[in-house]
Formats: structure tokens, C-alpha cells, sequence
């Protein structure tokens, strides 16, 4: 098959949420523009007869590792090696720039793919969510600052990305969510106006309680119907508090990464991940 492979760009972004909304994924406009303004020349598509048929996504944080996510192929040329070329493109990038690292996590649909490169798996995840009936919510404020919790996050991911959770909280004051004991920050999270649903994450803290109080909030200041999050299985408490609220699980996830994993972050902390394209 005769199809062309090349950089992405802005124009390409409605017809790459067609193939996303047909996977039946949650992310916005907006996330395929973070993509594009954090790593411009870093994502790819596939194009075949004019049309986008697939799609592959990088970020590199820090030079530490770089995060790959989007990798989408329309259904109907699946199976073909597209998925093989545009995992090997962003992958390919990602060497020439000399990143130690690769992380991701797979679908159970994706993850033969990742396995054929020497992506080893890290640790599961599960989407839980949540389906109930949407409430008016007025309230829009946020937190005055969080330039403190920034610094945490660099710890507790493994590297900085100040500038995506920015733009969150920028995007969603009411669902950026900061928990003190005693002036100390003790969990934060964050959440992402999704295409079909609020997604809650990362979602991180110090103890149960905390960890608690962070998911009630949420689900107070979220007026949306549908809500995700994708827990940690290693996390004692992510997964009975979601499970204790009603939450349904929606699918398994699979961390994996290709390299020398040096900064794994503080995993004990992290009750969910901010999400699958973004790490
Ligand atoms: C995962 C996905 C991107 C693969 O794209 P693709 O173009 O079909 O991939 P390829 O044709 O390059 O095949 C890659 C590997 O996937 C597996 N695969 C592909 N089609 C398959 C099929 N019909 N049955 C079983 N395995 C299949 C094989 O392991 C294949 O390896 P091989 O070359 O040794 O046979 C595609 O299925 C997809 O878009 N799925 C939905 C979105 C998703 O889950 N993305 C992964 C996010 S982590």
C-alpha cells in the first residue's frame, strides 16, 4: 500500500480527531494542539490519497524520556504495517535525538506492536469510569498558585512537565485540586475536559485520606456525566475508592518502556497518570 509518511501539522488536526473519535478516544482539539506546541516536528501521520489514516505522537520531557501516545490507524487499513511505520518514524526521531528513553501505555490492541520494538512492561493501569447523571456546577475558581506542586510533579513523574499541567489548569481551574496539612502539600490533581468525558489525573497523594478528599472534590466540581481515570494497580487505594463511588472498569492499560528506565518516578505516590498520550 502506497501510503505517505510525514510530520504533522495544524491542518491536519480535524481530520486526526476523526480517527480518534472513531477509536472512540476522549482527547480534544486542544490535546492534539499541546502535542503540536510541546513537540513541533515530533508527530507523524500517515497519509494516504489525500487522507489521514494514521497518526503517532512524541513528547520529550527533560531529555529524560520522551512519552509516545496517539498511535492510531483508521480501522479499515489496519493490519497492513501502517501502525509498524508510524511507531518506527516517531521512534526513529526519538534515537536521532538521543533520548535514553521510551515510555507509553499500551492498549492490549497495541501492545504486540510495541513488544515487536523492545518495549518491556513497567506496571498496569486500568480506566475506571464513572456514567451518572450531569449537574449544574458554577464553580470555576482554582487554587492561587501552583508553582509548588509543579516542583513535586517533577519528582513524582520523573520529570518536568510544567508546561502541560499549566495548560491544564489554565484550561480547568475548578478540577486543578491542591491538598495541604499544616502549609504542607500533601496530593494534588488534575483534570482534562475530554471530548466524552472530565478525566481526572494525575491524581497523587501521600496518603488514603488524602487520596480521598482529592476524588470527592473532583466529583463535586466535575459537572460532567462521564468521568475518567486511569489508576495505578499497585496503588492500595486508587482502585477501591473509584470501585466504592461507582465506578465501572473500562479497560487495561500496559506501562512499558524501551531504554534504561533511570527516572521512574515516585510511583508509590500516584494513584492515576494524567493519561495514556501524555504519560
Ligand atoms: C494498534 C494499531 C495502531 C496497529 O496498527 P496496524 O496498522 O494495524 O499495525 P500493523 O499492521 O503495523 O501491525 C502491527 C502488529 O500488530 C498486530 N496486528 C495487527 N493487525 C492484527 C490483526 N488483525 N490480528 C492480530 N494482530 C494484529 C501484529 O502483532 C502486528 O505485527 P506483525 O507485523 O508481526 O504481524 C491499530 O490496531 C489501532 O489503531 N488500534 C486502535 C487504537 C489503539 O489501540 N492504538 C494503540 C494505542 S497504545
Amino acid at each position: 500500500m502506497n501510503f505517505k509518511l510525514r510530520t504533522m501539522t495544524v491542518e491536519d488536526i480535524p481530520q486526526a480527531m476523526q480517527l480518534k473519535d472513531a477509536a472512540g478516544w476522549n482527547q480534544t482539539t486542544t490535546d492534539w494542539a499541546r502535542f503540536l506546541s510541546a513537540s513541533p516536528e515530533r508527530c507523524f501521520v500517515a497519509e494516504y490519497r489525500g487522507d489521514i489514516i494514521g497518526t503517532s505522537a512524541t513528547i520529550i520531557y527533560e531529555g529524560r524520556f520522551a512519552w509516545i501516545g496517539m498511535v492510531i490507524v483508521d480501522k479499515q487499513y489496519r493490519g497492513q504495517g501502517i501502525g509498524t511505520a508510524l511507531l518506527e518514524r516517531a521512534i526513529s526521531f526519538l534515537d536521532s535525538q538521543r533520548v535514553p528513553t521510551m515510555k507509553l501505555d499500551a492498549t492490549p490492541q497495541g501492545k504486540p506492536l510495541y513488544e515487536k520494538f523492545g518495549f518491556i512492561s513497567e506496571y498496569e493501569i486500568e480506566r475506571w469510569m464513572l456514567n451518572r447523571t450531569a449537574k449544574e456546577n458554577a464553580l470555576k475558581n482554582g487554587p492561587t498558585s501552583i508553582e509548588d506542586v509543579l516542583l513535586i510533579d517533577r519528582e513524582v513523574f520523573g520529570a518536568d512537565r510544567s508546561g502541560l499541567l499549566r495548560s491544564l489548569a489554565q484550561e480547568a481551574p475548578h478540577l486543578t485540586l491542591v491538598d495541604q496539612q499544616d502549609g504542607k502539600i500533601t496530593g494534588y490533581s488534575f483534570g482534562r475536559l475530554g471530548s466524552r468525558a472530565d478525566h481526572m489525573g494525575p491524581w497523587v497523594a501521600h496518603n488514603e485520606d488524602v487520596a480521598e478528599r482529592l476524588l470527592n472534590l473532583f466529583l463535586l466540581r466535575s459537572s460532567r456525566e462521564l468521568i475518567f481515570v486511569d489508576c495505578l494497580r499497585l496503588n492500595p487505594w486508587a482502585v477501591p475508592l473509584v470501585k466504592a463511588r461507582g465506578f465501572e472498569l473500562s479497560r487495561p492499560l500496559i506501562r512499558m518502556f524501551r531504554g534504561t528506565n533511570t527516572y521512574a518516578g515516585q510511583i508509590r505516590l500516584l494513584c492515576a497518570s494524567l493519561g495514556p498520550e501524555f504519560g
